[in-house]
This record gives structure tokens, C-alpha cells and sequence, in this order.
């Protein structure tokens, strides 16, 4: 039998509704806060990431899918949405009209990366973007909203990080200094730091690795380079962080993976899920918007890991927020059309409802209906369809009732509101 590719998986039976909760939640919370949805093509010129992530990030430089399509141009999977979100932004003429934009997605990215728990090749991504708004209140609100989509999904055990990384400018003065500092080091350091040391000092500084950790215990700290503004946007962002309850470590090595970042950045961090922890990362892109279409409108985004939180998550969140009244209906040859009439009237009420195609005795559709996992069933028979009644029966407290279909639709409307 042909198998899942290395990396990816299916989501299916429980998988599947928890994924479809993390949807449905999330898209609820961010259209509270002003948020729409948008959807890019997962596949897109390799060019753009190259320009908007970075050729020397390792996600771009080593992980990306990209191949060439019969008309030979270079394309690749998308390996993350912001780039994507941008390049739609400025093809739909946003930066002239109102530049003011504030969108969500949810889909898979691919990065070619060795699996491990918490770390796959597809992935889902649920992302946001903004645009156009630059204060540290807003920064601190769409922080917020990342919490509201955690905590809702009642995932514990959170660290938010946050950390100011300056401009370029700024970014490129310290580089020099941290350069010098690591070259002294440069025999102890990891194979991986070795090589990003010229091309990407800043990441030696998130370095897992147990003997680069050490070092950067003393490296020069990049907070002495931020200019006099920057440092007073990242204050202003603790005062509503502090101002919204929502609690924060100032992390100095936080210098996320991508290079498009400037200014603000977090990360949310689960202690339950080891070396891949991090459940949502994000910050300001200030400067993108130039690189990619020449317009200085700056930007803030983040991307939660959804393959992630299906790890945390309980599988009584499910039930917690599925309110949908569910119903399954037992019938006979002879009630068919009658059971047809109950079977729309109750869908039109937003009931879920099965029955069997090929009906048997009742008896066996109610093993049947309790196979599939249904609570309450409708029985149909002969002596309903005369007095024009429907039979509630609860598999679960073995009880029964006879009423009219109004009846029974008035008690789940009251239920449900
Ligand atoms: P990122 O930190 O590369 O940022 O990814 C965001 C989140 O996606 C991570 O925190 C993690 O939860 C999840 N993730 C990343 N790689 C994998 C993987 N291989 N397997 C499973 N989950 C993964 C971005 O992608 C930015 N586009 C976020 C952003 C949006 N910044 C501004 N706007």
C-alpha cells in the first residue's frame, strides 16, 4: 500500500475535528478584532521568497520545495504565508487605495526539514497579517488576539518572549561587533553556527545547540545598538502588554528565523511540547513592503503552528464547542416520506441528521444509530406517521416520549439559545 509522504500526515476521525476547531475558533476571534479572511496560491514564484524571506535563511536557503513547472519557471511551495500575503496586497492595489488591511489565512506550508515531533514537512499555518498600522498599542492587541485563540482553545503552560531587533541599520552595526566576539570563539562553536557566522550572525543567537548557548551567555547583547525611537516603541508595547494583563520575558537572543523582520518580535512558547515549542511566531515587517514593491507601509503579522496545538489539545474541546444538536431517525418502508418531511424540517433547523438508506428492523437501526455515536434518535413508525407525532428516544437514559415535531423543535431552539 502506498504511503503518507515522509513529513505529512493526514488529518482524519478526531485529527480532523480538532484541526476544523482550531479553524473555527480562530476565524471567530480574528473577525472580532477586524481581521478577513484571504487565500494566496500555495505555490508561488521562487523569487519571492528568495527576495521576501531571505536566501540566506536556513527556510529559504535549505528547506524550500522548489522545482521547475513545464514552462520552466522557478516555482516553489509556499514554506510560509506572509510573503504571499504581501505580493497579494500589492497586486490588489491595497498600498493606493486604503492601505489600512488586516487579513487571516489557514493552510499547509512546506519545508523541506528533517521530522521530528512538532516539526513536519507539510504543515498547517494559521497566519495574520496587518497592515498599515504601526503603534505599540496595535502590537500589543494582535498579541492579545494570539492568546484569545490559545486560551480559548484552553492550551496552558504558555511564555510569551518578546524582543525589540531594531532596524537594519541598527541590526548591522551590532552584526560587526558580534562577528568579532564569535570569531574568538569560532573552534567551539556548532558546525551550523560555524557557517552562519558570515552569513547570518543573528541566528547563532537562538542557537539550540548546548555549547553555542554558552557562549552567547556572554556574546554582546544587540539591545545596546537600538536607536533612541525603537526603544521607546518596544517600552510603550510592554506598557499595553502590562495594560491588557497580558505577562512577558524580554528575551535579547529572540532574532527569528526570517529575514524580513525589524522592530517588535515574539514568540509563543509551550512547556509542554519540547524541542519544538514554539506555538506561534511573529513581529513587524517594516521594511518588506519596500523590498517587494517599493511602498514604506509598514506591517505586523504572526503564524501559529496548528500542527502544534493538536498536540496540546484536549479532546474535550471538541464536545465544548460543538452545540449542534445531533439526531438520528429509525423508520420503516412505510413512514419513508414521512420520515423524508422530519428529516428537512429538523436539517432546517441546523440539526445534523442520518438514517439508514436500506432500513431494516428498528431494532437494528437503533444499534446502528448508537454505533455511529448518536445520543437521540426519532423513531418513525406507523402509529407516529397516523397522529402525525414523532418518538424521542434517548440511547443513553434508555427513555421515550412522544410529541409533536414543533415541540421537539422548540426544546432545541431553547437549548441552543
Ligand atoms: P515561523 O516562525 O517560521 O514564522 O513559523 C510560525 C510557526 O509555524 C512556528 O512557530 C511553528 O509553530 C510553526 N511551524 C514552523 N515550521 C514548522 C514545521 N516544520 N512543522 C510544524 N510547525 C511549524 C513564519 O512562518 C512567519 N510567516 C510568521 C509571521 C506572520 N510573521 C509575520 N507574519
Amino acid at each position: 500500500m502506498l504511503e503518507v509522504l515522509k513529513g505529512m500526515s493526514d488529518k482524519i476521525d478526531i485529527t480532523a475535528k480538532k484541526m476544523e476547531t482550531i479553524f473555527d475558533i480562530s476565524a471567530e476571534i480574528f473577525k472580532q478584532y477586524g481581521f478577513e479572511r484571504i487565500y494566496t496560491p500555495l505555490v508561488e514564484a521562487t523569487e519571492l521568497f528568495k527576495r521576501g524571506v531571505g536566501e540566506t535563511t536556513d527556510v529559504v536557503g535549505k528547506e524550500m520545495y522548489d522545482f521547475k513547472d513545464k514552462g520552466g519557471r522557478d516555482i516553489s511551495l509556499r514554506p510560509e504565508g506572509t510573503a504571499g500575503v504581501v505580493r497579494a496586497y500589492l497586486n490588489a492595489g491595497k498600498h493606493k487605495a486604503n492601505p489600512n488591511y488586516k487579513c487571516f489565512y489557514m493552510g499547509p506550508m512546506y519545508r523541506y526539514e528533517a521530522p521530528q515531533k512538532g516539526r513536519y514537512r507539510e504543515f498547517i499555518q494559521i497566519g495574520v497579517e496587518s497592515f498599515g498600522n504601526k503603534s505599540p498599542l496595535h502590537d500589543a492587541e494582535i498579541i492579545q488576539m494570539a492568546f484569545d485563540v490559545l486560551n480559548t482553545l484552553k492550551i496552558s503552560d504558555l511564555t510569551l518572549e518578546i524582543n525589540d531587533i531594531g532596524t537594519s541599520e541598527d541590526r548591522n552595526n551590532y552584526k560587526k561587533e558580534l562577528i568579532e566576539y564569535l570569531e574568538k570563539h569560532f573552534d567551539e562553536l556548532s558546525e551550523d553556527s560555524k557557517k552562519r557566522l558570515h552569513q547570518n550572525p543573528l541566528r547563532v543567537l537562538d542557537s539550540k545547540d548546548k555549547k553555542d548557548i554558552e557562549i552567547v551567555k556572554n556574546a554582546p547583547k544587540l539591545s545596546k545598538y537600538i536607536n533612541e525611537e525603537e526603544k521607546i516603541y518596544f517600552k510603550n508595547v510592554q506598557k499595553y502588554l502590562d495594560l491588557l494583563g497580558i505577562k512577558y520575558v524580554v528575551n535579547d537572543n529572540l532574532v527569528r528565523g526570517l529575514d524580513y523582520y525589524s522592530s517588535m518580535v515574539f514568540e509563543i512558547k509551550s512547556s509542554k511540547l519540547g524541542a519544538q515549542s514554539t506555538v506561534c511566531g511573529g513581529g513587524r515587517y517594516d521594511k518588506l513592503l519596500e523590498i517587494l514593491g517599493g511602498v514604506a507601509i509598514p506591517a505586523m503579522g504572526f503564524s501559529i503552528g496548528a500542527d502544534r496545538l493538536l498536540l496540546l489539545l484536549d479532546d474535550e474541546i471538541i464536545e465544548e464547542v460543538d452545540n449542534q444538536h445531533k439526531v438520528y431517525i429509525v423508520y420503516s418502508d412505510k413512514t419513508e416520506q414521512y420520515m423524508l418531511e422530519i428529516a428537512r424540517e429538523l436539517r432546517d433547523a441546523l440539526c445534523k441528521v442520518e438514517y439508514e438508506y436500506n432500513p431494516k428492523s428498528f431494532g437494528n437501526q437503533l444499534k446502528k444509530a448508537d454505533k455511529l455515536g448518536y445520543k437521540e434518535v426519532v423513531i418513525l413508525g406507523e402509529d407516529e406517521l397516523k397522529e402525525n407525532v414523532i418518538t424521542i428516544k434517548n440511547l443513553e437514559k434508555s427513555t421515550q416520549e412522544t410529541k409533536t415535531l414543533n415541540e421537539y423543535l422548540g426544546e432545541i431552539y431553547d437549548k441552543n439559545a
